[in-house]
């Protein structure tokens, strides 16, 4: 195979590989292939088969019986903060009541931080969701809740990740406390203006306590007039429009999805979006888990992301989630690694991540097990031994 766009390298020796194409492997959803290997040139992957047929390329790399899978896509964290909720947590899991601010413990210590601290958390958290394996994130705004805030946070997103997510609407600004309506205004215009050049995607929190459905449908809506797409925080702690809304609007994800009509099942089923389950959220928060077995049974397109941020789910771990996935909310190991890889691809409307397959880029993990199901089976052990992000190997 010759290179014209850069260095051509094979992966050899691959007891399986998971290309999330069906036609390339077993024809499952997984697209399984045993004994398998990779060809990348350049950023993308170019071939995809048994060992034994690979083409010959100026680099071999020996995978030695390991399983490789595509880089997870963690299409749900909220990364720009500052500070942390120890405490919080530490009340919650000891049964005492807590009565500090939540969000807005995190929200005073992140308008309080400096450009160079919010960074160098951000830094922080990616360096640690890549060495487990995560090669494509979403990240949003939603601590800063003023104009100026708003900003930075995704000017300094956006510098990391091209699935940047303006999230204004976060919860109403302590600083408009009495004037709800006031604080919609101000994200459906003054912020908006200055947040929409940074992100591709606008998100709610549409839940009792933070907006409802129809300040939840003027948000996305004006939103979308400013070219940015919806994706929204629906049905986390109660019943309520946001999933029904989400379809209407063809937002690309419904995110949390624990609280579920029929209604809003069918919705799902019959719509164009994903529904992203988060179950660091639930495990934080002692609360109870999404029902992906209803939402898999129907026929919704389901996605496994961490959630990541400083009070409901604190972990940037993708292998943790599918292992919760797995051991409580009944999903398959197969359904779990398919939901946080090609499933996260598909909350973000992207083919290019989410599978190895010719034309994908290339990035990918190899594992320390021989298959994908290793990572619900061993829960909590580092198996994940390198990561390739564009054709470079980046960790460790
Ligand atoms: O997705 N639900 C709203 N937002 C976050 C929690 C944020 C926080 O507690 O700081 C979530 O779980
Ligand atoms: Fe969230």
């Amino acid at each position: 195979m010759s290179s014209s766009t850069g260095t051509t390298t094979v992966i050899t020796d691959i007891a399986t590989l998971v290309t999330n194409d069906p036609s390339l492997g077993d024809g499952s959803p997984l697209g399984l292939v045993r004994d398998a290997a990779v060809v990348i040139e350049g950023d993308r992957v170019v071939w995809t088969g048994e060992s034994s047929k690979a083409p010959a390329t100026d680099n071999r790399v020996d995978a030695g019986g390991r399983a490789v899978l595509p880089g997870f896509v963690d299409s749900h964290s909220h990364l720009v903060f500052a500070g942390d909720r120890t405490e919080e947590f530490n009340a919650r899991m000891s049964g005492r009541g807590y009565t500090a601010g939540g969000i807005r413990t995190t929200v005073a210590a992140t308008r309080a931080a400096s450009d160079e601290e919010l960074e160098a958390n951000l830094t922080r958290f990616l360096s640690e969701a890549l060495r487990q394996g995560t090669t494509t994130f979403e990240t949003k705004s939603g601590y800063g809740l003023t104009v100026a805030d708003e900003a930075r946070a995704l000017r300094l997103a956006a510098a990391h990740t091209d699935e940047v997510t303006y999230l204004g609407a976060h919860i109403v600004s302590p600083d408009y406390a009495d004037d709800p309506a006031g604080y919609v205004a101000l994200v459906t215009g003054e912020m908006l203006d200055a947040c929409a050049p940074h992100a591709r995607w606008i998100d709610v929190f549409c839940e009792k306590g933070a907006f409802d459905g129809d300040q939840a449908r003027a948000i996305l809506t004006a939103g979308r007039a400013k070219g940015l797409h919806p994706r929204i925080h629906a049905n986390q702690l109660s019943f309520g429009p946001g999933v029904q809304l989400a379809v209407e609007l063809d937002a690309a994800s419904a995110d949390h999805c624990t609280h579920l009509t029929d209604a809003d099942v069918d919705a799902l089923a019959n719509g164009n979006t994903v529904a992203t389950l988060l179950p660091g959220a639930e495990f934080s928060t002692r609360a109870e888990w999404p029902d992906a077995r209803r939402l898999l049974d129907a026929g919704v397109t389901v996605a496994l992301s961490t959630d990541c941020n400083p009070g409901s789910s604190f972990t940037s771990s993708v292998p943790f989630c599918i292992a919760l996935a797995v051991r409580d909310m009944r999903m398959t190991p197969d359904e779990a690694v398919w939901s946080a890889t090609a499933g996260g691809a598909a909350a973000l409307r992207r083919t290019d991540v989410g599978r190895v397959a010719p034309g994908a880029y290339a990035d990918l993990m190899l594992l320390d097990a021989p298959s994908h199901v290793h990572l619900a089976y061993r829960p909590g052990v580092p198996l994940v031994s390198e990561v390739w992000r564009r054709g470079v190997r980046v960790a460790p």
